[in-house]
Parts: C-alpha cells; sequence; structure tokens
C-alpha cells in the first residue's frame, strides 16, 4: 500500500471512532434528559429474608395510600436493578443476557404524574411512556379483576425473547420464562419487606396490555405485579 493510502486509512478508521463515540454520548444525553432519576436504593435495611419470607402473601386489597418514589426505586431495583460494577443484576439471567424489561403503571406514587414509564436499568430511571391513568383500562384487559386498578401502581414484567433464543434457540424461551419467576418473586419479597402489598395476575389478555402499553412487536407482556399499601396491615 502506497504512503498515501496507509494515511487515508488510518485517517477513516480514525474519523469512524469519533463519529461513533461523538453519536453514543448524545444518545447517552438525550436518555438522561428524557429519565427521570430514581432514588439510590437501600442495600443494608436490615431486614432478615427469613422473616420477609414468613409474612410473603397475595395482597389484592389496598388502601388508598400513595406508596413513595424510593418504595417504587426499591421494587424496580429488586426486580432487575444493578448489584454489580459489571452490570450484572439482582435476578439471574441465562447467559446474562437479560430479556426482561419493567414498565410501571402509575396510578398514586407520590411525586410522580399519572402514567405509564419503562425502567431504564442502567439509569435506574424512568422514562415515560405515556401520560394519564390507564388503571380502569388495565383491569378491563386484566379480565375486569378489580383488585388490579385498586393498587397504587402495577409493575409489568415483559420480554424480548429474541435476547435470549439468538443465543440458545428454542430452549431459550424456557429461559427466559424462569427469568420472570426469579424477578417477580424477588419484587413480591421486596414489598413484603417493605410493609407493602403486592399481588401478581398471569390472567390477561397480551394484545391489549401490549397496546396499552405501546410495546414494539418484538416485547411481550408476561406478568402484572399489582403493589400498594395493604387495606389490613
Ligand atoms: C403464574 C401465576 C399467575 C397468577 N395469576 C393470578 C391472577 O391472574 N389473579 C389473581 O388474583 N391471582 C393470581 N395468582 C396468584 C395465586 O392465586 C396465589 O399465588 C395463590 O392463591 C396462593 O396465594 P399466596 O400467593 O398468597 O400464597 C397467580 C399466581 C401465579 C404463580
Amino acid at each position: 500500500m502506497k504512503r498515501i493510502e496507509v494515511w487515508l486509512f488510518r485517517w477513516s478508521v480514525l474519523s469512524q471512532c469519533l463519529v461513533f463515540i461523538v453519536l453514543s454520548c448524545w444518545v447517552q444525553q438525550g436518555m438522561t434528559e428524557t429519565c427521570i432519576k430514581l432514588p439510590e436504593p437501600a442495600v443494608h435495611d436490615g431486614t432478615a429474608l427469613t422473616e420477609t419470607l414468613a409474612k410473603r402473601r397475595s395482597v389484592r386489597d389496598y388502601s388508598g395510600r400513595e406508596i413513595s418514589l424510593e418504595q417504587l426505586a426499591q421494587l424496580l431495583w429488586s426486580a432487575q436493578g444493578i448489584n454489580h460494577p459489571s452490570g450484572l443484576r439482582t435476578a439471574p439471567s441465562a447467559g446474562a443476557l437479560y430479556p426482561l424489561e419493567l414498565l410501571v403503571v402509575a396510578n398514586r406514587v407520590a411525586g410522580l404524574d399519572a402514567g405509564v414509564y419503562r425502567y431504564r436499568v442502567g439509569q435506574h430511571g424512568l422514562e415515560p411512556v405515556a401520560r394519564g391513568n390507564i388503571h380502569n383500562r388495565l383491569e378491563k384487559a386484566a379480565m375486569g379483576q378489580a383488585w388490579v386498578s385498586d393498587s397504587a401502581a402495577v409493575l409489568v414484567i415483559t420480554a424480548i425473547y429474541e435476547r435470549t433464543t439468538r443465543k440458545y434457540g428454542h430452549r431459550g424461551k424456557r429461559y427466559v420464562h424462569i427469568e420472570v419467576g426469579h424477578a417477580a418473586q424477588n419484587m413480591l419479597l421486596q414489598a413484603a419487606a417493605l410493609g407493602l402489598g403486592a399481588g401478581m395476575a398471569g390472567a390477561f389478555d397480551d394484545a391489549a396490555i401490549a397496546q396499552l402499553l405501546a410495546l414494539p412487536a418484538s416485547e411481550h407482556p408476561l406478568y402484572l405485579l399489582p403493589v400498594g399499601w395493604p387495606e389490613d396491615p
């Protein structure tokens, strides 16, 4: 290769790297501008796991009291938050491929407008998806289960199967379903530890939920986890 060609090649590689860095900074900045930063999770609250297990129960009667943003942040972190500098999370994931996504349908959360939000794991933040209270429509999509709309918030676990099946093929689907159980149980135990009541709904119309949450075609709703202060603590 002639000297000028080598120089041109180096210049083209360098300029491509520069474009990549500038673009990723721009995307990152855009994300943080639209992302609501959540309170940092408590990692040493002294709650004993055994006591939490002893009191975990499905709760379907909620008081009208708001839950706090700190509590919501803690619940999200327990289900999918980062707990290791390398980016590993509170719930295990086959091949650390993390096919799960978390959305919040907020109804009564102090300091958070009613609406739909997506949990951004990397930023430990919430990205607004849609404004307004959709709890009644959520109840309808959950086969009319009234207790779903009584909750302060509903955490929705969705999955992008492709993230796991790309590597593990058909068996990846099984892994995703196992992971939903891990994430949901973390969140249910966290709710019990916080003195909150949480339930779970697997009975719902997939298409109706996907439409309400504006999910892309590749993302599928798997589990609804309503949460609130229990009516009878
Ligand atoms: C996969 C799955 C789906 C469920 N779906 C619903 C549901 O749609 N509605 C509901 O009221 N409870 C639902 N439940 C909750 C069970 O009814 C509940 O766990 C069971 O009655 C035992 O009560 P416990 O959770 O208090 O121990 C579901 C539980 C699981 C594991």
